[in-house]
């Protein structure tokens, strides 16, 4: 008797919450921290850069909300600097379904939907409020619909900001400075290019291998944003520093299209709420983030900081000109024209 009451008050206990919340009737009205993780809708997020940064910090906070919002019925679980997976692994965990969510730096899916590489022109975009504008717009559409076709779900872009490039050797003002430098990038075409045209030489290095490969001496300098120049330490390898805001890095959040498939629409539509608000939170985190670590190095003086001048940014810009054409005759002119530079002009 005593065992057949325990049975059916158990059924209730694991059976109720899920209908209701199926039902959508009334959301989360329990706490599920007392349930097993079978119990729970767990996902795993797995990203290669440190705690601290502008993508760290989205996601731990991106866990947090939807973990107090269900009732600790999602269980969102960050996997940082690449502990789970590391650069070039990631997007095949995701594929196989073993992480369910990642945030890869856009360049690094090039490798897939070549066109997004139109986010690595250099000085595509002069503010991330005109990255945020393409993205939400004809051009953000259509790539989320390729990214679709390798069965990813873009729930959106975050920042990690504008690139700057360090070296070991000299300081670089000019374009030229960089003639003969070998330069870590990431895996992208237009990016290769982008050292190329000016007679450096491009070397594609994961993002977890590059202070070890700084140390040995594997090539002189890299491009990066300042929150993940310092996190990672590389600027501790490095002589030369210049604040040269040549190109964007951020992440598109991508789920298993089949994964996010398989959830509940009420499910759905608190992750979407969740994830939007956390956007709105990371890209202001971002600018400031990138500001006070900009001022820490400029304390710190343990490396030499060279500004453009506003002069030497025409010239920076107008020399990559070419790099459009690339791009162009590569990939069209579908997604370049919708740059805010050139949308303003027609
Ligand atoms: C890099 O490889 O330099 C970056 O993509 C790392 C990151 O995720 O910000």
């Amino acid at each position: 008797m005593k065992r057949g009451f325990g049975i059916i008050i158990l059924f209730f206990l694991f059976t109720i919450p899920l209908t209701l919340l199926v039902s959508g009737q009334s959301k989360y009205p329990f706490d599920y921290e007392q349930l097993s993780e079978d119990e729970r809708l767990v996902i795993r997020f797995s990203h290669v850069v440190g705690e601290d940064t502008p993508k760290g910090m989205a996601a731990r906070k991106f866990a947090e909300l939807l973990k107090e919002r269900s009732n600790g019925y999602i269980e969102v679980q960050v996997f940082s600097n690449g502990t789970l997976y590391k650069d070039g692994e990631e997007m095949n965990a995701l594929s196989r379904g073993d992480v369910q969510v990642i945030a890869p730096a856009i360049s690094k899916l090039t490798e897939y939907v070549p066109e997004i590489s139109v986010y690595d022109l250099p000085y595509a975009f002069h503010s991330l409020e005109e990255v945020h504008t393409f993205t939400e717009g004809v051009a953000g559409q259509k790539l989320t619909e390729r990214l679709r076709e390798f069965n990813l779900y873009a729930l959106g872009i975050w920042d990690s900001g504008f690139k700057q490039m360090s070296n070991r050797l000299r300081p670089i003002q000019k374009l030229e400075d960089l003639k003969n430098l070998s330069m870590r990038i990431m895996p992208s075409d237009i990016l290769a290019e982008q050292f190329s045209i000016l007679g450096a030489y491009p070397k594609e290095y994961d993002f977890n291998a590059v202070f070890h490969e700084l140390q040995k001496g594997s090539f002189d300098g890299q491009e990066n944003t300042l929150t993940n120049i310092t996190s990672k330490n590389f600027y501790s390898l490095q002589d030369y520093l210049t604040i040269s805001n040549h190109g964007y890095l951020g992440y598109f959040v991508l789920f298993n299209l089949d994964f996010w498939n398989s959830l509940d629409e009420d499910v759905k539509q608190l992750i979407t709420d969740t994830y939007l608000e956390v956007q709105e939170w990371e890209w202001e985190l971002t600018e400031k983030l990138n500001e006070n670590t900009l001022q820490e190095i400029e304390q710190c003086q343990c490396i030499e900081l060279h500004h453009l001048s506003d002069e030497d940014k025409i010239l920076w810009e107008e020399k990559f000109e070419p790099l459009y054409d690339y791009y162009i005759e590569k990939y069209g002119d579908e997604l370049i024209k919708e740059l805010p530079k050139f949308k303003s002009k027609t």
